[in-house]
């Protein structure tokens, strides 16, 4: 079997790119050769024809053309406007949550941070996805979840340094070009912000539904409330907000501090009259089991932290059956 690696990647964007430039050329060069009035006049009506077919194109990029993903039944995107606020290890645990509480439930996790992938740290894997006989990447499982991320494609030293078009592409190989089998969930840990990639991915793909992260504090809540707006606009159904990092519970003298405030989010919920998900504690079990590559949910699951996050995966698996039906 064949291995998918970062040359492979950077060929077929290298390919997709030249198919471009010799279409170009190749006009370019008859236009030049047309000397007869009655070519040009043809050339004119092909032109005419090109420019229609083209706008009609253009028109027609407007309207979301979305197209599910294969064997995938409900895609949940794990978002925030701000950076850093836990949507990785929110969406890594929601995963693992969905699972622990329906056992038949199958689940996938979709790494959409092109930049800075984080799926592979959290899910202890590396490597190469290997390719199925007809061409697709074989995603990396763990504990029961299969896994996609540009960090299995690009070395963990290489700077990642794909632009505009190239994440694009890149992006688009990576919902469209996975053997994800069957799955019930497949959720998607999207990169912060309102940018390119979260309206290419809401345009692209059907979404079941959005889980915004937050912390309590107000500048994250701020981006929050961005981000639902970006989601409404584009038509995804918010199933609600999780606060995390909400309280911290000292280990050693059990005392409780609201470091970033105490319920920003749940107030945010309220005012924009969408639902609130769950708290998650500030913790450093879930600091340090994330940085082992041994998510909480499944390393501490008896633990007040894992039943957090298994209350947000029940909640949310309610308010996808709320809102799609
Ligand atoms: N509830 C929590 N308790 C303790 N630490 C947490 C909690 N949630 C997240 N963290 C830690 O905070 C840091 C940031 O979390 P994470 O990477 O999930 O955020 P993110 O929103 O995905 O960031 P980015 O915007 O960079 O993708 C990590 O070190 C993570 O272990
Ligand atoms: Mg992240
Ligand atoms: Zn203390």
């Amino acid at each position: 079997m064949a291995l998918f690696t970062y040359s492979i990647m950077s060929h077929l964007l290298r390919l997709s790119a030249n198919k471009a430039s010799v279409l170009r050329t190749g006009t370019e060069g008859k236009c030049g050769a047309a000397v007869c009035l009655q070519f040009i006049r043809c050339q004119r009506s092909v032109d005419t024809k090109a420019l229609q077919e083209r706008q009609k194109q253009h028109m027609a990029k407007g309207l979301p053309r979305q197209k599910p993903i294969t064997g995938v039944k409900q895609v949940i995107v794990v978002a925030s406007g701000k950076g850093g606020v836990g949507k990785s290890t929110t969406a890594v645990n929601l995963a693992l949550a969905l699972m622990a509480n329906d056992s038949s439930k199958s689940v996938g996790l979709l790494d959409a941070d092109v930049y800075g992938p984080s799926i592979p740290k959290l899910m202890n894997l590396k490597g190469n996805p290997e390719l199925s006989d007809n061409n697709l990447m074989i995603p990396l499982t763990n504990y029961g979840v299969p896994c996609m991320s540009m960090g299995f494609l690009v070395d963990d030293a290489a700077p990642i340094v794909w632009r505009g078009l190239m994440v694009m592409s890149a992006m688009e190989k990576l919902l469209r070009q996975v053997d994800w089998g069957s799955l019930d969930y497949l959720v998607i840990d999207m990169p912060p912000g309102t940018g390119d990639v979260q309206l290419s991915i809401t345009q692209n793909i059907p979404v079941a539904g959005a889980v915004i992260v937050s912390t309590p504090q107000d500048i994250a809540l701020l981006d929050a409330r961005r981000g639902a707006e970006m989601f409404k606009k584009v038509n995804v159904p918010i199933l609600g907000l999780v606060q995390n990092m909400s309280v911290f519970h000292c280990p050693k003298c059990q005392h409780q501090t609201h470091i970033f405030g105490s319920d920003g989010a749940r107030q945010l919920a309220h005012t924009l009259g969408e639902e609130f998900l769950g708290d998650v504690p500030l913790h450093l079990n879930i600091r340090e089991s994330s940085d082992r590559g041994q998510p909480v949910v499944v390393s501490c699951p008896q633990s007040p932290e894992a039943q957090a996050y298994r209350q947000v995966a029940s909640a949310v698996e309610r308010r996808l059956k709320e809102v799609n039906t």
